[in-house]
């Protein structure tokens, strides 16, 4: 049984939430069990679960786990609606660039308060509901992105990719390792190549974990290398995964994406991004409008918990960049592969969400 369906990144429980803690891959493999909107937050902003589509379903569970605990407190159902929707703005909060944490907690609020009854306990049982449909949607949204993407990795190819946008990112499967997943599955002479992903190195310890448990031939990178390896004919095509989507195509994903474009662009090699529809962002014209997640400094001066710099050196560590629409090939969804002009194509995708 391969790998990616043996685990489930997130996993609501009944009453509670699990998550593989991937601060601990690949030292230990280890699961958490959450019972409170905080502890959510919490595994979200230190990054225990990550990955724009895993923090999206962790937010829609977290509203749940705040309703639970609201619902033994209030009484009266404006007021439980109107705490529910705080806890929510802070759920939201926890990390600013990845939009599917916005739509997954909007779509849980937009279910609490649809729900016609005026029982609290109707609300929570639909909150817990909806959160298990999108949970599992998750999955099969994943397995249709592979299937499209498989379509365009050429035989015996060799795939780079950036960050993790793997099982580990989402609730399974995942979208550029979804599109991989697929391709290995009818050609198993694909390659992959991992770039380390500075400076909390997913691709390092998260993507080379997943592909390696899953017999998926990777060689892991450094950052700097790409452009080494794509002049020397040694990648064929890229695929990542995206944070957030402008209605320009326009895409954010981690730090480092961006130059990996550069270079494909100069080397004439495909750049795709797989992303859910639920990554686009209809409502921001270009990326110059996305929010670039700031992290803290220790990310970058140290690794492993020893300093690799001078104490005093000045540090900036935005999480994310903006890939601009004109270096990407397409966009890999779950409605088909979106091509440019991507206002069009991104306009005409949304409406079959
Ligand atoms: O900071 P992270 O680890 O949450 O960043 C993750 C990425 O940038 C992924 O590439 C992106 O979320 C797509 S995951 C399917």
């Amino acid at each position: 049984m391969p790998f990616e369906s043996k685990i489930k990144t997130i996993e609501w429980l009944g009453e509670s939430v699990k998550m593989i803690d991937q601060t601990k891959i690949p030292y230990s493999f280890e699961t958490i069990e959450l019972t409170k909107c905080e502890e959510v937050a919490e595994a979200i902003k230190v990054m225990i679960v990550r990955g724009a589509p895993a923090i999206g379903i962790a937010g829609a569970h977290g509203v749940t786990l705040a309703a639970i605990e609201l619902s033994k407190k209030e009484k009266d159902k404006k007021t439980f609606l109107l705490k529910l929707k705080e806890r929510a703005e802070f759920l939201k909060s926890t990390r600013p660039t990845a939009v599917n944490l916005m739509w997954a907690v909007d779509k849980q609020i937009e279910t609490a308060e649809s729900y016609g009854g005026d029982d609290i306990d109707g609300v929570v049982e639909v909150l817990k509901k909806n959160g298990v449909m999108l949970e599992n949607q998750d999955v099969e949204i994943n397995k249709k992105i592979g299937d499209f993407g498989a379509a365009i990795i050429p035989e015996g190819a060799t795939i780079l990719t950036h960050c993790n946008a793997g099982a580990l990112a989402t609730v399974g499967y995942g979208t550029a390792l979804g599109v991989v997943r697929s391709a290995y599955a009818k050609d198993n002479t694909i390659r992959v190549f991992a770039d380390e992903t500075r400076p909390r190195q997913q691709g390092a310890r998260l993507t080379t974990f997943e592909l390696i448990e899953d017999g998926i031939p990777t060689t892991l990178i450094t950052d700097g290398m790409c452009g080494y390896f794509m002049k020397n004919h040694m990648i064929d095509v890229v695929v990542v995964g995206a944070d957030r989507i402008a209605a320009n195509g326009d895409t954010a994903n981690k730090i480092g994406t961006y130059t990996v474009a550069l270079a494909a662009k100069a080397h004439n090699i495909p750049f795709y991004i797989a992303a859910p529809l639920s990554t686009i962002d209809i409502s921001i014209k270009n990326g110059d409008e996305i929010p670039i997640e700031e992290r803290g400094r220790e990310e970058v001066t140290h690794i492993n918990g020893k300093t690799i710099c001078h104490p005093d050196v000045n540090i900036i560590n935005p999480a994310f960049d903006v890939t601009p629409n004109e270096y990407i090939s397409g966009i890999i969804t779950e409605v088909g592969i979106l091509r440019p002009d991507y206002k069009n194509s991104i306009a005409d995708a949304m409406k079959k969400m």
